[in-house]
């Protein structure tokens, strides 16, 4: 991929592992992406570090400490935008964010939620996918509009349930197909390849009339 690589500057709150899916593709030769900062709501994610060590430069925007209505908001905005990113990812980043920040990063914002959305917004998605009794279960990427877990769908990979399945065996069959549709999504974008129009998701110029779906067998997206 000819030109500069797009700036990604990556939102986390704890271990990271979908950020150095990121930081892996990212170093890739002829990435179409690079992630060049990573910024955390605490100071403890153990995603810092991976940072740090990928030469990344990382910044924390404490909640904690920024109490006011919209100042974390407002100083998460201004660290992002310090680094005037083409694209914000939200990596385990469990922070709701307010509808002037979302609108904001309108089209140039992307999330990965643990669980095929439309199902299973919100938290604890691999209890909640047992308890219901679902047979199938998975991760998508949606871009991020104001209604929490409730943008527009790229991309989806499923996973079977499997008997015996508890939440920790259903979350890590459901992460590995994290750290493999999120690299994509965000090539795709940096690529120019996806967009969010006011109609919906364009790949390549059309318009999805359904999420992508990757399954894990498989290698191309259907
Ligand atoms: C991932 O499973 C991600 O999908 C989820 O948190 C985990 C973070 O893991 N995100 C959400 O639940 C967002 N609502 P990671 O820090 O190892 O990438």
């Amino acid at each position: 991929m000819p030109g500069t690589p797009m700036s990604v500057v990556v939102l986390i709150s704890g271990r990271g592992s979908n950020l150095q899916a990121l930081i892996d593709a990212g170093a890739a030769r002829e990435a179409p992406f690079a992630v060049r900062a990573v910024i955390s709501n605490r100071p403890d994610a153990a995603g810092l570090e991976r940072a740090r060590r990928a030469g990344i430069p990382t910044e924390v925007v404490n909640h904690r400490t920024l109490r006011a209505p919209g100042a974390f908001d407002a100083a998460l905005r201004a660290a992002i935008d310090r680094h005037d990113p083409g694209l914000v990812a939200l990596a385990g980043f469990m922070r709701i964010l307010g509808a002037d920040f979302v609108s904001h990063y309108r089209g140039r914002i992307l999330n990965i939620h643990p669980s095929l959305l439309p199902r299973f917004r919100g938290l604890d998605t691999h209890r909640r996918a047992l308890q219901a009794g679902v047979s199938e279960h998975g991760a998508s990427v949606h871009f991020v509009t104001a209604e929490l877990d409730g943008g527009p769908v790229v991309i989806q990979a499923r996973v079977p349930v499997l008997p015996g399945d508890d939440p920790d065996t259903l979350a890590a069959r459901v992460l590995e197909q994290e750290h493999r549709i999120y690299p994509l999504a965000v090539a795709w974008f940096a690529a120019g390849r996806l967009r969010l129009g006011e109609d919906g998701v364009h790949l390549d110029g059309r318009v999805l009339t359904r999420p992508l779906s990757l399954r894990p067998d498989t290698r191309a997206p259907v």
